[in-house]
């Protein structure tokens, strides 16, 4: 019943002589959320950059929605549904929440031809980025310079930039990084009521255990390029190999 969006086959890369993906088989499926966790240098970052076109394996597959996309440049990628977020901020600091968000609803307009019908094409732009800062809980900031907005809705920001492309399948690094607890729930709940929608598809990296078995339908959990769990949010707290290389005690009572 599930359906399967993005799968790895074999996935390989090494920076020099260290490997940090190694041969790597992961399936993402429609509407379960996945936290991905491991030590700093677990190869986390890495994985996401290989999936979303910004670094290529040095071997194996990656297929999107059945499709071969191993080698396609990041803004086919975009094209089809899968899109990322960065591990630092990224939004035009000067333009508006409004405008950071037209912008790419714009292009995704334009690339469908519907800019070319005279004004309807720009209301319909209007509707679609005010429609996107409210599912991202943002329309009262809709008219503030992005850097005038606090950390927290920054990245609440860049989720709706990110929600322009109308991705099936989006990776969050680190989105609650440098977070004072407030801005984290608010993140939470942005990105749970997001999947709760059903058109996108959450992964995400995060070292705050309280955000990842908060938010997790599925926990894979990497150190040195490999997976060494992957399960649910209970087997993963019950994993002793997972206790011993990363969790520690963190998941005690
Ligand atoms: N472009 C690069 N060139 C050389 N080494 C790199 C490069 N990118 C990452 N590395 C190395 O690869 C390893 C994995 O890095 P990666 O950024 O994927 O880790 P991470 O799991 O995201 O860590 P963190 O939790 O600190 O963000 C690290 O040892 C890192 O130093
Ligand atoms: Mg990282």
């Amino acid at each position: 019943m599930n359906r399967v969006l993005l799968e790895t086959r074999a996935l390989r890369k090494a920076f020099g002589r260290v490997q940090v993906a190694n041969a790597l088989d992961l399936t993402f499926e429609a509407g379960v959320i996945t936290s991905i966790i491991g030590p700093n240098g677990a190869g986390k970052s890495t994985l996401i950059n290989m999936l979303s076109g910004l670094i290529q394996p040095d071997s194996g597959e990656i297929f999107f929605m059945g499709q071969q996309i191993t080698r396609l440049p990041i803004h086919r990628r975009v094209k089809m549904g899968l899109c990322r977020s960065f591990q630092v901020v990224n939004v035009f600091p000067e333009l508006t929440a409004f405008d950071n968000i037209q912008i790419p609803v714009l292009a995704v307009l334009g690339r469908a031809g519907r800019l070319l019908i005279p004004l309807r094409g720009e209301t319909i732009a209007r509707e679609e980025a005010n429609a996107i800062l409210s599912r991202v809980g943002l329309l009262h900031a809709s008219e503030s310079r992005a850097t005038a907005l606090s950390h927290g809705d920054q990245r609440l920001l860049e989720i709706g930039i990110a929600l322009a492309a109308r991705p099936k399948l989006l990776f969050l690094d680190e989105p609650t990084a440098g977070m004072n607890p407030v801005e984290r729930t608010k993140i939470l709940d942005s990105i749970k009521r997001l999947s709760a929608e059903g058109k996108t598809t959450f992964v995400i990296v995060e070292h705050d255990m309280d955000v990842v078995f908060s938010l997790s339908d599925r926990i894979v959990v990497l150190h040195h390029g490999d997976i060494i769990a992957d399960g649910t949010k209970e087997q993963i707290r019950e994993s002793s190999k997972v206790r011993e290389v990363y969790l520690g005690d963190e998941v005690d009572e």
